[in-house]
């Protein structure tokens, strides 16, 4: 989704990194207790060493809403995860994203309209009453009010496991989006086999499927993935194994299954954090994530050597959006009185889902 962010002044453009580092610092000297600056895990740490609190996406959004005395959230993140933390904080506080484009490329592959789309195609051929919608964290604000109103639940790279054992208790399959992979590795970790897991193709009638198919299909899965993530293979996990035959590997589950059964840890980049710092001194570990996590992980653990599973990993380019310019250019403007790129979800669509956030974490 196009979001337009207006080229910065030149003041931000223009200026060194010094300048910036004096201009954030100052603005956040002024806001004090009124600002409170999130970092998600994947930020760079030009914008990391900014942040009041680190997290990963949900993690975030819950420390948004404890911060209730923050007038001010300055999310360095990507879109949905700012619009969460719109959706679990009061009206009194704002969240602001500094780089509107700093959008997520999985989140985009789903949106309302095909899914509302689907669900009419699906309600043709299955009892809807019985298909319960899960999405995952990574997703608009707009289809996790979707799932909210149709019983279902969001989830997270932590907690899709519990989430889809209730989902499966409260109904017969389940309609998982946006990221296939998370969807199917934990589906296999669930028990289910290859037949009971079928992926929807939303670009085609019936998502590409046959009505026995999806008949037979325990878990919809939609094809959408992370770039990011999609691109760690099994022979970068060989490769690692062969250099250090010790080593620990580290998979987010956002990565193929192939991936994934490889791993010795899988789990979202918190669990990837405690799992770095439990390790033993002198571990070497192989790491399937975002390569600023990696180097961040690397740089704090001198005992450790953590290295990316793919030597040419890009960076989730997305993320790296969110710069010291931007950063600088939000401050300075809620220092002025002004609050720009505010991400606001409009009340119904919040009330929605929100209480498919609430059922997420009534479970967990
Ligand atoms: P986490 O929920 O693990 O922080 O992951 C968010 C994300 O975007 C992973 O690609
Ligand atoms: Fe989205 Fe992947 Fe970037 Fe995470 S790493 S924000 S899933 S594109």
């Amino acid at each position: 989704m196009l979001r337009l962010q207006a080229p910065l002044p030149e003041r931000y453009s223009a200026a060194s990194d010094d300048e910036l580092a004096d201009m954030i610092g100052a603005a956040k000297a002024a806001l004090g207790r009124r600002l409170f600056v999130l970092g998600h895990h994947y930020q760079r740490d030009d914008v990391m060493r900014w942040a009041d609190a680190r997290g990963d996406s949900f993690g975030l959004s819950r420390l948004a809403a404890g911060h209730e005395d923050a007038e001010f959230i300055v999310f360095c993140g990507v879109h949905f995860m700012a619009e969460s933390a719109d959706v679990l904080t009061s009206d009194r506080q704002s969240v602001l994203l500094p780089d509107l484009n700093a959008g997520c490329s999985m989140a985009d592959m789903a949106d309302l309209d095909q899914v509302e789309e689907a669900w009419d195609e699906l309600a043709r051929i299955v009892d809807v009453d019985a298909l319960v919608p899960v999405t995952y964290m990574n997703s608009a604000a707009a289809l996790k009010a979707f799932v909210g109103r149709h019983g279902g639940a969001v989830c997270t790279s932590s907690n899709a496991r519990a989430v889809l054992t209730w989902a499966l208790e409260r109904g017969e399959r389940v309609l998982f989006f946006p990221d296939q992979h998370l969807g199917r590795n934990t589906g296999y970790q669930l028990g289910y086999g290859a037949d009971a897991m079928r992926v929807w193709d939303p670009r085609l009638a019936l998502g590409g499927l046959s009505e026995l198919e999806v008949k037979e299909s325990t878990l919809l899965l939609w094809k959408g993935h992370c770039s990011v993530h999609q691109r760690f293979r099994p022979e970068h996990v060989g490769a690692f194994r062969a250099e250090h035959p010790d080593g620990i590997v580290m998979v987010h589950p956002e990565c193929a299954h192939e991936v994934v059964e490889l791993g010795d840890v899988v789990g979202s980049t918190d669990t990837i954090i405690r799992a770095v710092a439990d390790a033993p001194s002198g571990s070497v570990i192989g790491v399937a994530t975002e390569i600023h996590l990696v180097k961040r992980l690397d740089d704090e653990s001198p005992d450790k050597t953590v290295v990316c599973l793919d030597p040419l990993v890009c960076p989730c380019s997305t993320m790296s959006r969110i710069d010291p310019q931007h950063l600088a250019w939000v401050l300075e403007g809620l220092v002025d009185g002004q609050v720009r790129n505010r991400i606001v979800v409009d009340p119904e669509t919040a009330e929605w889902a929100e209480v498919a956030l609430e059922r997420m974490l009534a479970l967990t």
